[in-house]
């Protein structure tokens, strides 16, 4: 039987994290337990002689998550696949295997997989904040999360302000004059690629009191890992580099504290936002090569990014692995590679932008990012349009590149050619 141990690295923790072979039929990879509701042994007990609490949700005090006992302990290792399962929306073997991987990738004490990364997302500020309570998030963003925190978490009364935290000073004072709750990072960001100090605002938050969360969808845990850096949650769109495969949407938390852990999985299983076992298993699937793709996005990233920043068409190249990025210094430190994700602005303006994006043979127009395929877009138009206007507004001339895996020549020449 494959088991973990510790020190084991990245890669081995991919491929064998949470994945022992299947108890009951020696499958070496995880079964898709494509269930809603589990028999068991007696009113009230469970495979394996866990209790129910009362039923799945009703009380809530057995809604932890994978394998939850009464007590909301949380099962792990081979027995995760035969025990504890009342209900799907609670507890599923497949999505546990999922979650006991992304937990050991990201460091954590807990992962909990979701059915879109913004479900992660809205989870995290509900279990963290109260109306009245304050976030400071990125001025630069996922269109998503801006349109989370301005339309939906305003309405019950959770407000934000927007603070450059590629500043760490700047998020100092912000903090010092808003006494936020919770401190909302990306590094890199999307779509301008800004590279925040996570260790830097971890000690802020810690002095303010409030929690740092970082998206970590950009970097991946095989490129940076902010709970190491002193973050005290990760959230993933898993539809990205974790999955890799553009072919299943998906989120992930991953926490260092095992009491907000609980009431994550309470609030997943009170509202039923839990990622669906199939879903989970394509995950899992795509996670066991982020690695070697990682390595491959980053390889081929950097080329695209040292053509584009030579090229007379293009006015500005943004990807941190460019020595002049000004968040260069800071994601050396912090990071194993630079990424797949590149954004630039035309020198021909929003409509030369534009009419680029839909001219590319390989390069694929469409939103997302992180499969193994490439992709082009305009996000003031597509992944960003929710943003116009406000203070995470993009300049009109920019162009994301999601950086595939194919032969980077191929590449290289699609962009030439589409660039003209
Ligand atoms: C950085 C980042 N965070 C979160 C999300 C939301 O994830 P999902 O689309 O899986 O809900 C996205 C989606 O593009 C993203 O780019």
């Amino acid at each position: 039987m494959a088991q973990i141990e510790h020190g084991d690295g990245f890669e081995t923790l991919a491929i064998h994290a949470g994945q022992e072979p299947d108890p009951l039929t020696g499958a070496v990879v995880p079964p898709i337990y494509q269930v809603s509701t589990f028999k068991q042994d007696g009113v009230g007990g469970l495979r394996g002689g866990r209790r129910s609490a009362s039923g799945h949700g009703a009380s809530g005090h057995g809604a932890s998550g994978h394998g939850a006992s009464e007590h909301g302990d949380v099962v792990t290792g081979p027995g995760r696949w035969v025990e504890g399962y009342e209900y799907s929306r609670t507890a599923n073997p497949t999505r546990g295997a999922l979650e006991e991987c992304l937990a050991a990738l990201e460091g954590g004490v807990r992962a909990l997989a979701f059915a879109s990364g913004m479900a992660a997302e809205d989870c995290l500020v509900r279990a963290v904040c109260q109306p009245g309570d304050h976030v400071l998030i990125p001025h630069d963003a996922y269109g998503g999360t801006y349109r989370l925190f301005d339309k939906v978490m305003a309405g019950w009364g959770v407000t934000y302000d927007p603070v450059p935290i590629s500043d760490a000073e700047a998020v100092r004072a912000a903090a010092a004059a808003h006494r936020p709750t919770l401190i909302w990072v990306e590094s890199p960001t999307n779509p301008l690629l800004s590279i925040a100090d996570i260790a830097a605002l971890a000690q802020i938050a810690r002095a303010a009191g409030a929690l740092l969360a970082v998206d970590n969808t950009f970097a991946s845990p095989y490129l940076q890992q902010p709970l190491a850096l002193g973050a005290d949650a990760v959230i993933h769109s898993t539809t990205k580099y974790l999955g890799g495969h553009s072919d299943v949407v998906g989120g992930a938390l991953i926490v260092t504290d095992t009491g907000l852990a609980e009431r994550l999985a309470f609030l997943r299983n009170a509202v039923g936002s839990a990622g669906a076992p199939f879903d989970s298993w394509l995950t899992l699937r795509g996670v066991k090569t982020l690695g070697v793709r990682m390595d491959r996005h980053c390889d081929n990233g950097a080329q695209v990014a040292k053509m584009l920043a030579n090229h007379p068409r293009v006015a500005q190249v943004y990807y941190p692995g460019l020595p002049d990025h000004p968040g260069h210094e800071v994601a050396v430190k912090q990071m194993r590679g630079f990424g797949g994700m590149v954004s630039f602005r035309h020198a021909g303006g929003e409509a030369a932008a534009v009419e680029m994006c839909g001219r590319t043979r390989l390069f694929t127009l469409g939103e997302s990012l992180g499969g193994v395929e490439s992709l082009i877009e305009h996000p003031a138009r597509m992944t960003h349009a929710s943003a116009a206007g406000s203070p995470l507004e993009v300049p009109p001339d920019l162009v994301r590149l999601s950086v595939g895996i194919e032969n980077c020549d191929d590449l290289i020449e699609d962009l030439r050619a589409a660039l003209g």
